[in-house]
């Protein structure tokens, strides 16, 4: 249904047109706004705008529902592995059996990396921070690998998402590996995508890596629940960094930085370090909730809220779950399993909480499910970076495609000095 908003400025009326999208989302169209008006709209964080229209995923913050190309997450968690959702996300439809073989067939042929990438890992410092080095990583390899040709041949675009699949999983166990001054593993063709991380991870001449079939499927649920998540922030710094036309490979490299920070990816590590310190202290939840809610205290409670989900994160729900699997096949348990939920109890029976509408996200359970799969605290990022660049690819191929694309660049309300005159540095006291 086709309508309009009217926006009354100085007495005189504009009309904009409201779009609406399949869901039945509606939007202001103000793509002309400041040609007609001389205005512009002000959004901090851009939480009221939608920068593009995109058909990859949908996402009911209210109603907690998240689907890839129309398919709910939890029956791609529940029956798909990682390859094919990651192929589902790019190419729009679930492969054929031969295309997902011929997808698996790909990402074994670019699954090595180039010799002489081994001496930049030899180059960082010890102590540097996985994903620091997996941004650069990923900028280098535009150095050993061609752009996307002019053409756009559709088997050397594939070949390019592919590579970049393939080598980033290769590239976070290799960076392990050198880390502890380990011999590095390499992929193998006779081991599926996850499976194969696990073994270049945790594979070692004194002590052999049995792959464990029930594991490599929870590493596959992992990867699907990170998969995509439409125009969060580093989806928007890979769009926005694509926009000015540069190479995948360092866009996919902002979006790895933008990835990092702790309100987003990194919170999977905090939460840990958060849980780890209750812990530490004794393992009552109450006062990190009441710092929580300190107005005066920067402290927020990690892996709680969400910008878009005003309700239980679905990802959040299949999480926890998985936790609770995969310690039970470790026939292990996690202390920090039983502070994680006795947080959550406490919060979820608080006003503050239950008024701001903070509920557990995906991070809140991921880190303790990372732990009891061995993964280091500093590589949870990593991991999450792994499992969302099916989206990033997917949503720079939207955006490169889209007729309606052009530079990002937003406006500004300038509210610094008035014009003044340059002062001499002689003449400034
Ligand atoms: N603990 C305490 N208060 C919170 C929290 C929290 N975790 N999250 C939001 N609030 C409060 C905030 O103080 C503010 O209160 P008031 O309106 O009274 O000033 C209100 O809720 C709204 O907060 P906001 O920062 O304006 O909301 P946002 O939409 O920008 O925040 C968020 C989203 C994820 C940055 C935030 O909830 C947060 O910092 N959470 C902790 C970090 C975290 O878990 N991040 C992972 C997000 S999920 C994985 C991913 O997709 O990246």
């Amino acid at each position: 249904m086709e309508s309009t908003a009217r926006l009354i400025i100085d007495g005189k009326t504009f009309e904009l047109p409201v779009i609406e999208g399949t869901e039945g989302e509606r939007a202001l169209d103000i793509s002309d706004l400041r040609k007609e008006t001389g205005l512009i709209t002000l959004d901090p964080g851009y939480a009221n705008t939608g920068s593009c229209e995109s058909s990859i995923t949908f996402m009911d913050g209210e109603k907690g529902i998240l689907r890839y190309r129309g398919i709910p997450v939890e029956q791609l968690a529940e029956h798909s592995s990682f390859r094919e959702t990651a192929y589902l996300l790019i190419n729009g439809e679930l492969p054929t059996e031969e295309e997902l073989n011929r997808f698996s067939e790909m990402l074994n042929d670019h699954s090595l990396i180039h010799e002489d990438m081994r001496s930049f890992f030899e180059n960082f410092p010890r102590r540097a921070h996985p994903m620091g080095i997996l941004s650069s990583m990923v900028n280098g390899l535009r150095a050993f690998y061609p752009e996307l040709p002019q053409r756009n041949e559709k088997e050397e675009i594939n070949i390019t998402f592919t590579r970049l699949l393939s080598k980033v999983r290769t590239l976070a166990a290799m960076s392990y590996k050198i880390s502890l001054g380990h011999k590095v593993v390499s992929p193998s063709h006779r081991l599926s995508y996850c499976a194969n991380f696990l073994n270049m991870m945790f594979d070692s001449p004194v002590r052999p890596y049995a792959i464990d079939e029930d594991l490599v499927q929870a590493l596959n649920v992992f990867w699907i629940l990170h998969a995509d998540h439409e125009q969060n922030c580093s989806t928007s710094a890979v769009r926005l960094v694509g926009s000015a036309r540069v190479n995948l490979y360092a866009a996919i490299s902002a979006g790895i930085a933008a990835l990092w920070g702790p309100l987003h990816g990194g919170a999977n590590q905090a939460v840990v370090e958060m849980l780890q310190q209750i812990y530490d202290n004794g393992g009552d939840p109450a006062p990190y909730i009441a710092r929580a809610k300190d107005k005066s205290d920067p402290f927020r409670l990690m892996g709680f809220g969400h910008r878009v989900y005003k309700t239980y994160d679905p990802r959040g729900c299949i999480m926890e779950k998985m936790c609770a699997k995969v310690l039970k096949k470790l026939k292990r348990k996690d202390p920090l399993l039983d502070i994680a939920k006795r947080l959550e109890e406490v919060a979820l029976k608080d006003s503050y909480f239950i008024d701001h509408n903070l509920y557990p996200n995906l991070d809140f359970y991921s880190g303790i499910f990372l732990r009891a799969l061995g993964i280091p605290l500093n590589m949870f990022t990593v991991m999450f970076a792994i499992g969302r660049l099916p989206g990033w690819i997917s949503q720079w191929k939207e955006s490169i495609d889209d007729p309606q694309w052009k530079l990002h660049r937003p406006r500004q309300i300038y509210i610094g000095p008035k014009e003044r005159d340059y002062i001499p540095i002689e003449e400034k006291s």
